[in-house]
């Protein structure tokens, strides 16, 4: 690597102008800790952009400039490392699939913070990054904060994974919390959700299910080689709770948390989501409002949990840092990097 590090940034929402924000803050940590000058060399949105080769500061990302913008115009920044965050669609893989097919193609490094092209295109973002010698980094894709995919590709290292049990998604941790032990039904659990600013004003991805299949299937297949397909899961949702069923788990004393399963059958994996109600010694009952949680079951370290979560945009910003502190040390000669995982075999054919 050379002294330089030039970043370009997609996306200029809530979390791309977080990261912006911090990655610039810090830029004299890695220069201390990896003897490297990190540039933000050029960042956009879906319509405008800015770019200068001789490096961004903060107050640059307000004064975007129409029409600098797409894969092409991050293309023309140079950039080491490019850094994805716009919006997730996994049925359209997003508007993130055009640079992620660039930067990997081209050789550039990339942290991917949505999760639409991981879910729609991941094998084949997997096998351009491993035949160009790009890193591809995705902790923000997998519940960003909650540190998932970096137990499964370093701290799990050499054990056979199990299964997987995942409370992966805030606001339907805090809807159940809500209409469990605060009496709330779903319309005002999720108005209060929305108020406070962290339930999208269209959840359907969230309490339908398919934002927790999406990071539990990315998890899979990126931590584990295998080969899942979204059409593959069985997901359930919360938004079809009845209020019997509500009171018959308030009564025992149960806490229903929305769980994304993924467990071995036959030479592969297979996986779900849905509704598990759990007592209160099991640690997942403690994992109260916006806090998320994982329990990894290894064949050798037993069973690995971790919880909790941090403030928002910034702890998804802190997530795709540590992985860009990860690139930054492999790539400077710090650290070695692990090679991407072959695939054993996708859910279908087991
Ligand atoms: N918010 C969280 O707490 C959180 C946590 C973990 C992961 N994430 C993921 O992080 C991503 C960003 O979240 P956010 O809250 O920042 O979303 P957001 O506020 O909706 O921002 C999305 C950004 O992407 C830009 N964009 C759309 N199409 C684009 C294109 N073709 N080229 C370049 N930029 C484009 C938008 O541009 P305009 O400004 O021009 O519309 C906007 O700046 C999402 O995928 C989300 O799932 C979010």
């Amino acid at each position: 690597m050379t002294q330089q590090c030039r970043i370009a940034l997609a996306g200029l929402g809530g979390v791309g102008r977080a990261t912006a924000q911090l990655l610039l803050s810090r830029r004299a940590q890695y220069r201390a800790r990896y003897g490297v000058d990190v540039l933000l060399v050029a960042a956009c949105g879906s319509r405008a952009g800015v770019m200068d080769a001789a490096g961004l500061e903060p107050d640059r990302l307000d004064h975007l400039e129409e029409g600098l913008t797409g894969a092409d115009f991050i293309a023309a920044s140079e950039a080491d490392v490019l850094i994805e965050a716009g919006p997730s669609d996994f049925r359209t893989g997003g508007p993130g699939l055009p640079y992620l097919r660039e930067a990997l193609a081209a050789g550039r490094d990339a942290i991917v913070i949505s999760k639409g092209a991981l879910v729609f295109d991941g094998r084949a973002l997997r096998d351009l990054a491993g035949s160009s010698g790009s890193l591809l980094k995705l902790s923000g894709a997998t519940a960003a904060a909650l540190p998932t995919i970096d137990l499964l590709n370093h701290n799990l290292i050499g054990c056979r994974v199990l299964g997987i049990e995942g409370i992966l998604n805030a606001t339907t941790n805090f809807l159940l919390d809500a209409m469990i032990h605060r009496g709330l039904g779903f319309a005002e659990a999720l108005r209060q959700a929305q108020a406070a600013g962290f339930a999208e004003s269209d959840p359907r991805n969230d309490v339908e299910g398919w934002d927790t299949a999406c990071k539990l299937l990315i998890l899979a297949n990126f931590g584990l080689g295998a080969d899942l397909a979204i059409a593959d899961m069985a997901v359930t949702g919360i938004d079809k709770l009845g209020e019997d069923q509500l009171r018959d788990w308030r009564d025992q004393g149960l806490a229903p948390k929305l769980i994304g399963r993924l467990w071995r059958e036959g030479e592969g994996f297979k996986a779900s989501v849905g509704v598990h109600a759990y007592p209160p010694s099991d640690p997942f009952a403690l994992v109260a409002g916006k806090n998320k949680a994982i329990r990894i079951a290894t064949d050798l370290m037993g069973e690995v949990v971790a919880m909790g979560c941090g403030s928002e945009p910034m702890a998804t910003a802190a997530a795709a840092l540590k992985d860009f502190e990860h690139i930054l040390a492999i790539r400077s000669g710090h650290a070695k990097p692990y090679g991407h995982l072959p695939l054993v075999g996708g859910n279908s054919s087991s």
